[in-house]
């Protein structure tokens, strides 16, 4: 595979009142964005855990994208800045771990934004491009940062 044929796979955690909800418009509007992402919908961000981002690194992922309310805007108060603590703690275990702490970001999107959603997906897979296929996902079975990941969860 030439590395300009490099389409990066990116796990977006969507949560259900204002990402997924944006995700959602911006198909019915017919906004382009590049199919790269595989949503996953949560009731909010608050719900996901650091291992969630690494084991969607584990299974294949080049990078995640983790999408909840505006701050301040949480249909359940907190779960957005609990959310944005924890994607901060995993970036530093990504880094720890040799890892590219770019592959996990974390973007705050209102339920009516559908364009702001279509423009942070088409970033995210831009950065992952640049990036390149996850270490990860290449060295599958050596003795590889998917161990480093293994032992950090
Ligand atoms: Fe959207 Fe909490 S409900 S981040």
């Amino acid at each position: 595979m030439n590395a300009n044929d490099f389409e990066p796979v990116i796990v977006a955690f969507c949560c259900h009142y204002c990402a997924y909800a944006a995700a959602d418009l911006a198909g019915s509007g017919r906004l382009q964005y590049p199919p790269n992402i595989r949503i996953v919908r949560s009731p909010c961000t608050g719900r996901l855990e650091i291992n969630f981002f690494l084991r969607a690194l584990e299974s294949g992922a080049d990078g995640v994208l983790v999408a909840g309310c505006e701050e301040g805007s949480c249909h359940f108060k907190e779960g957005n800045y609990l959310a944005k603590g924890r994607v901060n703690t995993a970036r530093q275990l990504l880094k720890e771990a040799g890892l590219e702490p770019e592959r996990l970001r974390m973007v705050n999107v209102s339920a009516a934004s559908s364009q702001r959603f279509a423009e942070c997906v088409r970033e995210m897979v831009e950065t992952v491009r640049k990036l390149g296929p996850s270490p990860v996902k290449k060295m599958m079975g050596k003795n590889t940062n998917q161990q480093q990941i293994g032992a950090i969860r």
